[in-house]
């Protein structure tokens, strides 16, 4: 398969099996976001592993986009450890970029281990931040489930809609 072909394959899965993600699998999936670029080679991010009844449980007490999955990695990132381009008045810190590099190396990572997963951002941050037990100094970014899609489960017809290359590429 071409990488072209990995990104197409990758969607949002909205229906998990009981189906357990494996340890071997998941331990890719972790290398693979830990050998994503960062700002500065700062690397602020930080990734909670949550599997069990019980993080499952706490984890439905803050999103309703769990989708029964088994395992959920929470990715957030230390506001201590990220860069900041302090060289424009108005100042760009890079937190929320690296996890969101790392976390797509990850779900693609998944995908060609053919792990189905989710990004999810609809969730409550204060209280998952709450019950993750995280310090003040940590920022939440979002919320990946991990597994293998239910049989019926089908990607979301916006899966294949994408706006064509000229409504966004512009050559100068
Ligand atoms: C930043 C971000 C936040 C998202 N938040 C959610 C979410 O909270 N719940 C959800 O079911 N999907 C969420 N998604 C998935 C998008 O809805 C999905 O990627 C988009 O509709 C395209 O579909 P596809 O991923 O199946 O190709 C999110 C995706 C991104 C990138």
């Amino acid at each position: 398969m071409t990488f072209l072909e990995l990104c197409k394959k990758r969607y949002s899965c909205r229906k998990y099996s009981d189906k357990l993600l494996e340890k071997e699998k998941l331990d890719q999936i972790l290398a693979a976001a830990q050998a994503a670029p960062s700002a500065h080679n700062q690397q602020p991010w930080k990734i909670y592993v949550l599997q069990g009844k019980e993080w499952m449980e706490k984890i439905d007490g803050v999103t309703h986009c769990r989708y029964g999955a088994g395992t959920v990695l929470a990715f957030a990132y230390s506001k201590d450890e990220e860069w900041v381009n302090n060289r424009e008045e108005i100042l760009y810190p890079s937190g929320q970029i690296d996890v969101s590099i790392m976390a797509t190396q990850a779900i693609l990572q998944a995908a060609e281990l053919d792990v189905d997963s989710t990004w999810v951002m609809d969730f409550d941050f204060e209280g998952c931040k709450k019950v993750l037990g995280l310090p003040e100094n940590e920022q939440m970014v979002l919320l990946m489930p991990l597994g293998y899609a239910a049989e019926d489960c089908q990607p979301a017809p916006v899966h294949v809609v994408r706006k064509p290359l000229d409504a966004f590429v512009s050559y100068l």
